[in-house]
This record gives C-alpha cells, sequence and structure tokens, in this order.
C-alpha cells in the first residue's frame, strides 16, 4: 500500500471515538515492531520521525525502511515529521516524501509561531501535504524545547491560531508532558480545557503528545536488570482513552517504545551474559516493541480493526 495523508485517518477517528497512534521510529527493528502490531491488528497507523531520528538514522535510510515495510504491508500508513524544529527541516521533509509534518513554534511568541506555521502550510499544502502545529507548551524536554512549566492551550487562542494558519491538526498542551517523568503526584489532565477547545472547533483533529503510559511493568524490569529508570510515572490508560473518545485524533508514542526495548535487551544481557551476537537481544526488543504496540493499538487508540 502507498503512504497515505491523515486526513481520511482522521475523519473516520473522529466520527468513530477512537485515535489513531503515532509511534517514534528511529530504527529498522521499531519500525518492524510497529508495522507487525498495526498488521495484526488491522489498524492504520502513523510512523513519526523526529529530528533526532532523522540524524541518528538519516532520513533516506528511514524512508527506504518504510518503504520496504510498505511493500509489505496492507494497512494505511502515514510518515510524519515529529516536532519539525523549521520551516527549512518541514521543507526537506517534504520533499522527501513525508505525506505530514509538524512545524513546533510552541515556543515562540503567538504571532511569531503564527508565522512560522504559516510558511510550512503554504509550502505544504500545494503539495498535498498535512501539518500539525502546536499550541500551548507541554513542560519538560522536547529535543528543541524546554520549558519548566506548562502553558496550557487556551481555547479562544487555539481557534485564531487555527484560523489564521490554516494548519490541518493542532497539538494542545492540557497536562501532558514528554518523557518518563510525567506526574510528581496524583496524574491530571486538563479535560475541561480539552472540552473546550473541541467544542470551539468543531470537527477539528486534535494531538496529544507526551502520551505514553509508562507501564509499572517495563520500569519495573529495566530497575529488575541493572537500571535506574527511578519514580517514572506516565499518563494512565483510562485517560488516554478518554481523550481518544473525544477530539483527538492523534496520541502520540515515544518513551514506551524506548522502555519496552530496553528493558528487554537488559533482561537478554542479564540471563545471556556470554552472548554478543545482535541479532539475539534485538530480536526479542523487537517482540517486546510489536506486543506493547499491539496493547496500545486495541486497548488505549481502540484503532484495532480500523483499517
Ligand atoms: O517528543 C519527542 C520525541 O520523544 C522524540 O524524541 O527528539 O529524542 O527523538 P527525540
Ligand atoms: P512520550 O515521551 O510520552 O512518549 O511522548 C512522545 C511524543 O510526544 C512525541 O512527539
Ligand atoms: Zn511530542
Amino acid at each position: 500500500m502507498p503512504l497515505i495523508g491523515p486526513k481520511d485517518m482522521f475523519e473516520r477517528a473522529y466520527r468513530g471515538g477512537y485515535a489513531i497512534g503515532a509511534f517514534n521510529v528511529n530504527n529498522m527493528e521499531i519500525i518492524q515492531g510497529i508495522m507487525q502490531a498495526a498488521a495484526e491488528e488491522k489498524a492504520p497507523v502513523i510512523l513519526q520521525v523526529s529530528a533526532g531520528a532523522r540524524k541518528y538514522a538519516g532520513q533516506k535510510y528511514i524512508m527506504k525502511l518504510v518503504e520496504a515495510a510498505l511493500d509489505e504491508s496492507d494497512v494505511p500508513v502515514v510518515v510524519h515529521l515529529d516536532h519539525g524544529p523549521s520551516f527549512e527541516m518541514c521543507r526537506d521533509c517534504i520533499d522527501g516524501g513525508f505525506t505530514s509534518v509538524m512545524i513546533d513554534g510552541s515556543h515562540l511568541p503567538f504571532e511569531e509561531n503564527i508565522a512560522m506555521t504559516k510558511q510550512v502550510v503554504e509550502y505544504a499544502h500545494p503539495r498535498g501535504v498535512w501539518v500539525e502545529a502546536e499550541l500551548g507548551k507541554l513542560a519538560g524536554v522536547e529535543e528543541h524545547v524546554s520549558s519548566a512549566d506548562h502553558v496550557y492551550t487556551d481555547p479562544d487562542e487555539a481557534v485564531e491560531f487555527v484560523r489564521r494558519t490554516g494548519c490541518d491538526s493542532l497539538a494542545v498542551a492540557i497536562g501532558t508532558s514528554h518523557g518518563a517523568y510525567k506526574f510528581k503526584g496524583e496524574a491530571k489532565l486538563d479535560f475541561p480545557r480539552l472540552e473546550k477547545i473541541a467544542a470551539k472547533l468543531p470537527g477539528f483533529p486534535l494531538v496529544l503528545h507526551g502520551a505514553s503510559s509508562v507501564p509499572a511493568e517495563f520500569v519495573k524490569m529495566c530497575n529488575a536488570y541493572g537500571g535506574n529508570v527511578g519514580d517514572a510515572q506516565g499518563v494512565p490508560e483510562d485517560m488516554l482513552r478518554k481523550a481518544a473518545a473525544m477530539a483527538v485524533c492523534k496520541i502520540n508514542v515515544d518513551t514506551d517504545i524506548r522502555l519496552a526495548l530496553t528493558a528487554s535487551v537488559r533482561k537478554y544481557f542479564t540471563e545471556h551474559p556470554e552472548q554478543f551476537d545482535p541479532r539475539s537481544y534485538l530480536g526479542p526488543a523487537r517482540e517486546a516493541v510489536k506486543a506493547m504496540v499491539a496493547h496500545k493499538i486495541r486497548d488505549v487508540m481502540g484503532a484495532s480493526g480500523k483499517a
């Protein structure tokens, strides 16, 4: 199946009250694990590539791996730039075959965020490419953006931002954050705010970043086999399901992939200290990614059978 844009995926997800999983990819095993899970669950899927992933693996390598995955796949797949820091990077990804890009101007003043997003929209739309933007700030570190505190998305500003930029979807800040340490005490998301934004932008797809749930089993496994992951806490799965049933059409997951993969590798090394063939530990790690993604698609996004 050829790569597609997210328009149809999101329209169906919005109407159906579920979300599309957007999973960060950095290497072959991660791509294979995600694609195998999506095939098994008969689910549409978004493979997203950060600036860091482009730097690590190279855009051409990633696109060739995705191409190989598509040859074997019969589920709809989008390739998306995650947290594009500049117009130039968005342009390179659009020219390189991405069907969706995110321009992240969330760290900029409102007018500057609008101007940069608009510039990307003007390049992307004539080429049939989808544009996700972000308004509000997630606490924590997003590669080029880091913020000590949340700045939640203002519903009225969101309406003005969407109208003036022409962006296709919007990442909102309602209390999630990137990484494994999302909440100090009780996990809390601002659902009334999400509802307000959704009501003011009817039919418009919203995006949830920082949406890993940091499963306790992976944290325990990392720590049991020599890791020191500490007091990690993610977004509870029932909150993600609630968001998916609302206007959130795309749920971003990276940290859970890292944890699944690393927990598996740590366990393997401890149990097989004599092994040094990378296939011996990357094979089970790929399986761990696949099982985690399949669970996520089925039990959190509600996207099984929607391909
Ligand atoms: O939002 C950030 C994603 O987890 C990507 O992380 O920039 O380290 O690849 P990265
Ligand atoms: P997590 O760190 O919660 O997996 O968030 C990933 C993300 O938002 C990628 O853009
Ligand atoms: Zn993100």
